[in-house]
């Protein structure tokens, strides 16, 4: 038995990942059924993902399989979606990975279809699943089949949170404008969590959540394009053309949310997985490599936007490095959030924004396998790469006490996203050093219930 008869290309240059993942099938062979384990180490560009990672051990070792599962997740929620509203959030058969079109992810609802506003500025329930006729906070005119990133409360779209309901700092660009954030639920997540649309009888300790295995939520980090933006570097990005979002100038003149039309780039995707062997799901982000400059070396080190000639999105290397691993620093006037009473600027100054630990040198290991093979090298699914992942290893009794034991935690790695925790890398830090205190409130680490809309 070996994993080369499922090996789709890895083999042939990448013995190093065939070895460490030859090391973790020999301590997994232990305790583990072996059909199980292949599976999970099968390397694929596919529209279906991993379903599940039964058994893990508790070291490094284990670091390859979550990887592997991370980025066949990733193909899998970015592979071309059906885009009828009977098929929303499947992938179509028929394309391939670098063909055009929304992917599996964007037509998972929006977070604007889960938690609705009426006319009167009040909670509404939500649609059925198989619609796109929710109201868009764009305005009326505009079905939420149509590529949307805004928020009901005019520029909370423009801000990363770090507690349930919390806006606390925006993100600027090195080309003057605003990181945007939106976030999707699959239909298990939908169905669960729409039972709070209201914003009435909210989990609590005493009444805990229970996401159900097979939800998958997703959050997102855009990166509006500019003149400054060109063909050669758009070209390395997932973009969306035509997208509605946020005006800054006519949403600050009629103090009511107005949208026009930009093209947006992906720099930023966090996924949570829940399945039935991890109910707390399995963690995992992934960043454009243009974001920042590299921080790890030798094995660890992450590429180099300077290698392509292409400028970073998020750092200027004419400019000094800030000592902390943003420039301005949480708490000044210009990392506050943003909204109608502390606007945003037409022009804001850019950030200077650097990675303060190094991705984990196993995960770089991975994602430069994946760029490897041919159906991802001639994408621009080449330019994206896995940065964190994290997984409970005490996966029950599911309740608000047991916060799964998540692993890796507090290794002083990199477990975070430069462009969604920017402000917040220093150590301890994790996806769980937020999201477990939201499960030991009973909501089973969902941060936005009950959250602006
Ligand atoms: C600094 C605190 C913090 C960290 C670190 C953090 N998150 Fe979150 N996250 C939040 C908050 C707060 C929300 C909800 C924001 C809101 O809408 O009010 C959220 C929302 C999300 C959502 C949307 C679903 C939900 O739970 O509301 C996803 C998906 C998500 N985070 C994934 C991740 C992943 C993956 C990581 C680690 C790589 C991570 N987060 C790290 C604070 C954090």
């Amino acid at each position: 038995m070996s994993i080369c008869s499922k090996d789709h290309g890895i083999a042939a240059g990448h013995g190093n990942l065939l070895v460490s993942f030859r090391s973790v099938i020999a301590l997994l062979f232990v305790t583990a059924p072996i059909a199980l384990q292949a599976d999970s180490l099968e390397v694929a560009v596919s529209a279906n993902r991993i379903e599940d990672i039964p058994l893990l051990k508790l070291d490094k070792n284990s670091f390859p399989v979550v990887d592997n599962f991370a980025w066949r997740a990733f193909i899998a929620l970015n592979w071309p979606s059906l885009t009828d509203v009977n098929n929303r959030g499947a992938a179509d058969p028929t394309k391939m990975l670098g063909e055009p079109g929304p992917r599996v992810w964007e037509t998972f609802k929006t977070r604007y279809e889960l938690f609705p506003v009426g006319s009167d500025g009040n909670p509404v329930a939500p649609q059925p699943w198989n619609t796109y006729g929710a109201v868009n906070p764009c305005g009326a005119g505009i079905n939420a089949g149509e590529k949307t990133i805004a928020s009901f409360e005019a520029f909370m779209d423009f801000n990363q949170t770090i507690a349930p309901g919390v806006p606390v700092n925006p993100l600027v660009a090195q080309n003057h404008t605003y990181t945007r954030y939106e976030t999707h639920v699959n239909e298990i997540g939908y169905t669960t969590l729409g039972r709070f649309s209201l914003g009435e009888n909210m989990p609590d300790q005493n009444n805990p959540l229970h996401m159900p295995a097979g939800a998958i939520a997703v959050k997102a980090a855009w990166r509006v394009l500019t003149e400054a933006d060109t063909a050669a570097i758009r070209a390395r990005y997932y973009i969306v053309e035509n997208a509605n979002i946020v005006d800054t100038d006519k949403t600050l003149a009629t103090r009511g949310v107005v949208c026009s039309k930009r093209d947006i780039a992906l720099v930023g995707l966090h996924m949570v997985i829940r399945t039935p062997h991890r109910p707390q799901g399995i963690w995992s982000s992934f960043e454009h490599i243009d974001n920042v400059p590299p921080a790890g070396s030798g094995e660890a080190r992450e590429p180099d936007a300077r290698d392509a000639d292409a400028p970073y999105s998020y750092f200027d290397a004419s400019k000094p490095k800030p000592t902390t691993s943003i420039w301005p620093k949480l708490g000044s006037p210009d990392a506050l959030a943003v909204n109608l009473d502390n606007p945003p600027n037409k022009n804001p100054t850019p950030m200077q924004v650097t990675r303060q630990y190094p991705i984990n040198s196993s995960t770089m290991e991975v994602n430069r396998a994946y760029w490897a093979l041919p159906e991802i090298k001639t994408t621009v699914w080449k330019n994206y790469m896995l940065v964190a992942n994290q997984w409970p290893t005490f996966t029950r009794i599911v309740d608000p006490s047991n916060d799964g034991i998540y692993y890796p935690d507090a290794r002083g790695e990199n477990l975070v996203n430069t462009t969604m925790e920017t402000y917040v890398q220093a150590s301890p830090s994790s996806c769980m050093s937020c999201h477990r205190a939201f499960n030991e409130s009973g909501r089973d680490f969902v941060g936005m219930l009950g959250s602006f809309r």
